[in-house]
């Protein structure tokens, strides 16, 4: 993955464990600051490497890290550089969902060798919206049901989000709205 993602990995666990959790950690997995160039492209091993050594220093399963990650990454791109993307995307959730492609899109424009998700929103309903979920990669499920998370907080919904089946490449997520 573009080293853009390990950046905010690396930010997210220094602002839940501290610096000294991160030297150590990136001290382990011989990251250095050339693994961490927003516009490169790093095997994703080190991703995955990245996520499963913090889980065991912070105590907590993958699966939660990888979903807190997904939180800290919408809310705080919503704040970073990415505010005028993620406020083009859209201003309310269906809106935002459906627009999401065309977003990841125009940043593979720029980020050239991005393997990027695709999501559908397929049921619309007054109390929930369900989801579909398409990557060509595996076991990053988690980390979708904390963006969703992540995006009720930023459109202030109150909600949550279930992970319910995975099927070849494809997952279903319901989006339960209070
Ligand atoms: C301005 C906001 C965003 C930007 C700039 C952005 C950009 C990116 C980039 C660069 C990658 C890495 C792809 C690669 O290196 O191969 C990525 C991956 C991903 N993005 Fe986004 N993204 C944004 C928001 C979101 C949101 C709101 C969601 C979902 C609700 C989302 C879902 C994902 C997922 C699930 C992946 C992992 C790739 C995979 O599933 O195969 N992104 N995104």
């Amino acid at each position: 993955m573009y080293g853009l993602i390990h950046r905010y990995l690396k930010d997210h666990i220094i602002d839940s464990a501290g610096e000294d959790v991160w030297r150590s950690i990136a001290t382990e997995l011989r990251i250095s600051p050339a693994d961490l160039i927003s516009q490169e492209v790093y095997d994703d091993t080190l991703t995955f490497e990245l996520v499963e050594v913090a889980s065991r220093r912070l105590g907590r399963s993958v699966d939660d890290c990888l979903t807190a990650f997904g939180r800290f990454w919408v809310l705080r791109v919503s704040q970073d550089t990415y505010r005028a993307v993620m406020d083009f995307t859209g201003r309310d959730l269906v809106t935002f969902l459906g627009n999401l492609d065309r977003m990841h899109h125009s940043v593979a424009a720029v980020m050239t060798k991005a393997r990027l998700p695709s999501f559908t929103l397929i049921e619309q309903k007054s109390d929930h919206l369900l989801v579909q979920y398409r990557s060509e990669r595996t076991g990053l499920e988690p980390f979708v049901l904390g963006l969703l998370e992540g995006l009720l907080e930023w459109f202030s919904i109150k909600g949550e989000v279930q992970h319910l089946n995975s099927e070849n490449n494809a997952a279903e997520f319901l989006i339960k709205l209070h």
